[in-house]
């Protein structure tokens, strides 16, 4: 019984701080303002619309040929092998699209390349297109603090497996914006208010490693962990029953008792139930006895003296010493009028 105690106690103690934790950020969810925790405060729409002159466009397949030519770049990671060509545009001039390999989703690895569609160019995003990119969607005060390559993973968005330039603002939000390196694609803007705000999805989703998953190896252990307090709960409350911490007060019977000081003089009578136990007893009575654990028999503070021959519970034998249950030490959160005739007031 000593170690489904211990068990309850350590998983209660971790539940409770997840439950807090989810109190605390769903309240948090539940006020905040989505604009700000979105990071989007200074976002706007590219408003570049793709000028084409058919009759300049080349054919796809010279501009899959310029790329067989094209050695490994510096930004692009592609292979030759080409899977899908699609015309897009940047800043409204047509180029080729060149997709190598493709996730199921966009933030998923992917591998890009690009190419002029009027001269089958190579175009790599090097570190100015990413600023002239980044700063068609940003409609802040600030200027371009520093423009750097993100080669493995980007902290503002953890989901995003690919490369990408982060351009820093330098403005009151610090605003980052993230281009994909491969494609130009914008991930997103991302501030200090969405900063805040992932960390507290971080907390309520329990994604503590930021992997932007909810089924997470720390939430299966949660989840564990709450099944454990549930069962260990379970087995102490049936135990607790049968030590007869569970009965009803309807036909009790109430008696008087006598109290005495810690000097073993009078100080008074109590009329107790019998189906109550002495800590509540006392209480009702205006009696206060030091209590921790609110009558779990687990702090060991609601100590008073008995008859040595009071019966004995689990609790007792673990919380008090064989020198104090022999000397009729009890506690009176564990026992029960039955035949006790005086109660010793210790505190
Ligand atoms: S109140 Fe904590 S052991 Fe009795």
């Amino acid at each position: 019984m000593t170690l489904i105690k211990k068990i309850h106690k350590w998983a209660s103690i971790i539940v409770g701080l997840q439950v807090l934790i989810w109190l605390s950020s769903g309240f948090y969810f539940n006020v905040m303002d989505h604009k700000k925790a979105k990071g989007t405060q200074y976002r706007v729409t590219n408003t570049y619309k793709m000028i084409l002159e058919s009759s300049k466009l080349i054919e796809p397949k010279q501009a899959l040929e310029s790329n067989r030519l094209l050695e490994k770049s510096e930004f692009s990671k592609s292979s030759n092998s080409v899977v899908s060509i699609s015309l897009s545009h940047l800043f409204g001039q047509p180029v080729y699209l060149l997709t190598h390999e493709k996730g199921l989703y966009r933030h998923f690895k992917n591998s890009y390349s690009m190419a002029d569609a009027y001269t089958g160019k190579q175009i790599t995003i090097d570190a100015e297109l990413a600023e002239k990119l980044a700063s068609a969607t940003y409609s802040g005060p600030g200027k371009v603090k520093s423009v750097t390559l993100l080669e493995k993973s980007v902290d503002d968005f953890p989901k995003e497996k690919n490369s990408a330039w982060q351009i820093n603002y330098a403005d009151e939000l610090n605003t980052s914006v993230y281009i994909e390196a491969g494609s130009g694609r914008l991930i997103g803007h991302s501030n200090d208010d969405k900063r805040f705000a992932d960390i507290l999805f971080m907390l309520h989703f329990m994604d503590y490693a930021s992997e932007g998953n909810f089924n997470s190896i720390q939430i299966i252990l949660f989840a564990f962990i709450t099944l454990w307090l549930t069962l260990t709960g379970f087995i102490w409350t049936i135990k607790l029953g049968f030590e007869g911490q569970y009965q009803l007060t309807l036909f009790s019977n109430k008696r008087i008792v006598q109290l005495l000081d810690k000097d073993h003089q009078p100080i008074g009578s109590v009329s107790l139930n019998d189906k109550t136990n002495l800590l509540d007893g006392l209480t009702k009575n205006q009696i206060y006895i030091p209590s921790v654990c609110g009558g779990g028999g687990t702090c060991g503070s609601c100590r008073i003296l008995l008859s040595p021959q009071a019966k004995i519970t689990d609790a007792e034998y673990e919380k008090l010493s064989k020198f104090q249950l022999e000397k009729g030490y009890r506690l009176s959160c564990q026992q029960f009028l039955a035949d006790i005739e005086s109660i010793t007031i210790l505190n």
